[in-house]
């Protein structure tokens, strides 16, 4: 028994800062994000809008994708590094919104790789034969936590949403997930405030929340991590690097994106590459881009897509799926 990918959702909030918009605020400019980065806009929640508000556009659109009805739903499972609300999770919240009642619903908090975690632990509730029909999703509305005056983060992130279905299958569907952590790794990225250790900066006394990252040592770390990542995804399956059809990595920075393409010897055309269009939404940017590549048409049922992604902890994974 498989679980295989019956529909994909996915949802970007209206408004849109460009680089220009932020060269009007920060010491930066198009031409250093464009290069060093790869993002040319991101999309920002409007005020008031959640996490649970984008995640339901996007279940909605893999509900409506799959052909099934909200009511069939008996799994959900919810990355995300910016929930709603301390509880009820995000799962639950988004449970009530499509009026689904009784099965579990639970949110993962693994930052980037919030999708990919999901997408296993409901992997195994199908092939089970517990979960008959999983919804899984990744959204953000990293704009909640990104400091808008430090120009090292304030260009990388946006708002988004992305999700799937899951459903039995005697055909082949997602083939193998390999999910890794290493809190050794904590300070090189993270979010200053939390429940437990407060909101308000000790040494300061001023509430603090945003994202913190040292970007040069993640970035040779993930790709390092990836790499390694995608080498296992294929031994595991005694799969060779021409078997993939395409990549969908998570989106943080082209050139991370462009080092595992040549890792794989695949051509950039062989990769979903929506990075400019929202930069960095964590745990929504694989589902979104999966979502992107089946929608346009090239992504085409029985190809077999490599799903990566590296976050805050650190936390990576990957998922080699037959579609
Ligand atoms: N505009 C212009 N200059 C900037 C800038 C900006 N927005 N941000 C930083 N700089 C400057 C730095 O101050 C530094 O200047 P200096 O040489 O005078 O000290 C210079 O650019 C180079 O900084 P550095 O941090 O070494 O740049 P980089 O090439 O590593 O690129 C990132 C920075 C953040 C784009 C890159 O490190 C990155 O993407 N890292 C990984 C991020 C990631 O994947 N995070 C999430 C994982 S989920």
């Amino acid at each position: 028994m498989y679980s295989r990918i019956a529909g994909t959702g996915s949802y970007l909030p209206e408004r849109v800062l460009s680089n220009a918009d932020l060269e009007k605020t920060l010491d930066t400019n198009d031409e250093w994000i464009r290069t060093r980065t790869g993002i040319e806009r991101r999309h920002i929640a409007a005020p008031g809008q959640t996490t649970v508000d984008l995640a339901e556009q996007a279940a909605r659109r893999a509900i409506e994708a799959a052909g099934v009805s909200p009511s069939e739903i008996d799994f959900i499972a919810f990355g995300t590094t910016t929930p709603d609300l301390v509880f009820p999770n995000c799962g639950v919240l988004l449970q009530a919104r499509l009026g689904v009642r009784g099965c579990p619903a639970l949110a993962i908090e693994t930052a980037c790789t919030g999708f990919i975690y999901a997408l296993s632990i409901a992997d195994k509730f199908v092939r089970s034969g517990e979960a008959k029909c999983a919804l899984v999703v990744g959204a953000e509305t990293l704009s909640r936590i990104t400091d808008y005056a430090d120009r090292s983060t304030a260009i990388l992130f946006g708002d988004g949403a992305g999700a799937v279905i899951l459903r039995p299958s005697s055909e082949a569907g997602l083939l193998s997930t390999h999910l890794h952590a290493d809190g050794e790794y904590r300070d090189l990225l993270y979010s200053r405030g939390g429940v437990s250790r407060g909101f308000v900066d000790p040494e300061t006394g001023k509430p603090d929340i945003a994202i913190r990252m040292a970007g040069n040592e993640v970035f040779k770390i993930a790709v390092t991590k990836l790499g390694a990542a995608v080498d296992e995804a294929l031994a595991a399956n005694s799969l060779e690097k021409s078997a993939i059809d395409w990549l969908i990595p998570h989106q943080a920075n082209i050139r991370i994106i462009q080092a595992m393409a040549r890792r794989l010897d695949m051509p950039m055309e062989r990769v979903i590459l929506t990075i400019q269009e929202h930069g960095n939404t964590s745990a929504a940017s694989v589902p979104m881009a999966l979502d992107v590549g089946v929608r346009d048409g090239r992504i085409k049922r029985g190809d077999t897509l490599l799903l990566e992604a590296f976050g805050g902890g650190f936390t990576w994974g990957s998922a080699l799926v037959r579609y």
